[in-house]
């Protein structure tokens, strides 16, 4: 099922395009029932997300975003269909799929070093070596320039801080696929521009396969490689946009604000576009 990767080309984008396939959805769907009463939440989605790919999901609210980040983490089952990771089915939750939550992914009675050690605990060959997963946290740490806060405790950080010791944190037990819903909604534009910049070079660092969700185009067109635009509800494709932009962008950036009103554009006037980079 996965394809041989063994030629990756030079630029950043050919070796995404040539990667393997790390996610596939096939034909997933969604029906939540409570108290007799049905609540169809997603029709059935394909999709594929290859290793290294950032792929941004957006849509209105209640289109089922958050629901299809749960359905990937394996908090919830799909009624019908199927995801699989490598190739192998998801059926619960797993430390190879993390979700970022927001300042939920903190231990407040713990220092910010020793969050990031717990998160290393879950990675095979640290488990019971604590001087190795000391050292690695302090390099995650410095990744995401945090190493002079290391042993603050968390309350003592800025909203900034918090998300990128959560980020810290998420990364450490390695995981294949990282999910993040809405990873920026209560920063300031400075602190979410300087964010998007760090949250990319990490990205370009680590080769993480990611999947997050906004309800911000420019959020969008700033992080994605692919961004999934939602009907909607019940959700359903309704098309994606390759974003060929050369990473780091800047937030600011008008080929950012270019994408981001083409994306906008789609969702409110509900109709499909053709522009450059688009996937038919
Ligand atoms: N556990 C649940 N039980 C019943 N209905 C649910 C449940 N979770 C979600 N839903 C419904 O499924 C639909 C999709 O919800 P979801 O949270 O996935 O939307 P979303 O796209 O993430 O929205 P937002 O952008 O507002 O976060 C909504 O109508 C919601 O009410
Ligand atoms: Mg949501």
């Amino acid at each position: 099922m996965t394809q041989n990767s063994a030629s990756v080309p030079a630029t950043a984008e050919s070796a995404v395009a040539a990667a393997p396939v790390k996610l596939r959805l096939a034909n997933v769907a969604k029906t939540f029932e409570n108290a007799g009463q049905n609540v169809e939440a997603l029709k059935p989605i394909n999709l594929e997300i290859r290793e290294g790919e950032y792929v941004v999901l957006f849509g209105p609210s209640g289109c089922g975003k958050s629901t299809l980040l749960n359905l990937v983490a394996g908090f919830e089952e799909p009624t019908s269909g199927e995801i699989t990771l490598e190739g192998r089915r998801v059926t619960r939750p797993g430390h190879d799929r993390l979700m970022m939550f927001q300042e939920h992914a903190l231990f407040p009675w713990l220092k910010v070093i020793d969050n990031v050690v717990y998160g290393l605990g879950w990675r095979p060959g640290y488990r019971f070596r604590p001087r190795l997963r000391r050292q690695k946290a302090r390099e995650l740490l410095k990744l995401m320039h945090l190493e002079e806060f290391a042993r603050s405790p968390i309350h003592e950080l800025s909203g900034g801080m918090k998300q990128r010791a959560a980020l810290a944190r998420a990364l450490a037990p390695d995981p294949k696929v990282l999910l993040i819903d809405e990873p920026f909604p209560a920063l300031d534009a400075l602190v979410r521009a300087r964010l998007y910049g760090e949250l990319q070079d990490i990205l370009v660092r680590t080769r993480k396969t990611i999947v997050s969700v906004t309800h911000d185009p420019r959020e969008a067109a700033c992080l994605g490689d692919r961004v999934i635009v939602f009907t909607g509800r019940p959700g359903s494709i309704k098309t994606e946009i390759k974003v060929d932009l050369p990473r780091p962008r800047d937030i600011n950036d008008p080929q950012v604000a270019g994408y981001a009103g083409k994306i906008a554009a789609l969702l409110e006037e509900g109709q499909r576009e053709t522009i450059p980079g688009e996937k038919v």
